[in-house]
């Protein structure tokens, strides 16, 4: 039986995502930002996090996948739906579920950098630590874990349990 293990409640994320959205607000004021959301895991947490940002943005998505249907990188990353506006000299941010090894987001950051982005930085729902493989800075977390594989608010195991309102640690 699997069994899932409370990590973040509603009102943990909510308060979170307030916050992190009033850091951003604050910082970005005068610019030209994009919030550019990784699909398909950070689709709730960008709608949370745009609804509470007082500044104009911009919102577009990219889908990345490294994961098959387990629990564990494939350490490839494959770019399947890239950016449609026009990023050039503009200030960027990655919104991402989580970051675990670092790898998806070291290859999203490149890219977006080659495409002409005048700055990237990188707000994630969850930085997972224990894992981490490439040097990455995660500029806005919600909340930082060391291990463990996280679903709920948007992660999925096997593109199930995104809908569940809260973040559990899922023990198969
Ligand atoms: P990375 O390239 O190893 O950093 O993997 C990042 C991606 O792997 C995330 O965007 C997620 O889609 C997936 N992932 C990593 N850890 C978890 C987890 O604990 N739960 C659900 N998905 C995860
Ligand atoms: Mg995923």
């Amino acid at each position: 039986m699997s069994e899932f293990i409370p990590v973040l409640t509603k009102e943990e994320i909510a308060t979170r995502v307030e916050e992190v959205a009033q850091a951003i607000s604050s910082e970005y004021r005068d610019r030209d930002l994009i919030l550019i959301g990784i699909l398909k895991g950070a689709f709730i947490f960008l709608s949370d996090l745009v609804r509470h940002l007082s500044i104009p943005v911009q919102v577009d998505f990219m889908c990345a996948s490294s994961y098959g249907s387990s629990t564990s990188s494939s350490g490839r990353v494959k770019l399947t739906k890239d950016v449609d506006l026009e990023i050039k000299n503009k200030d960027v941010i990655i919104v991402e579920d989580i970051v675990d090894t670092g790898i998806t987001l070291s290859y999203l950051i490149k890219h977006l950098k080659s495409s002409g982005a005048a700055s990237v930085r990188v707000c994630a729902l969850i930085d997972k630590k224990e894992r981490r493989e490439t040097e990455v800075t995660v500029d806005y977390a919600c909340h930082a874990v060391e291990k463990g594989f996280l679903v709920g608010y948007g992660l999925d195991y096997a593109e199930f349990y995104r809908n569940l309102p809260e973040v559990y640690h899922l023990k198969l």
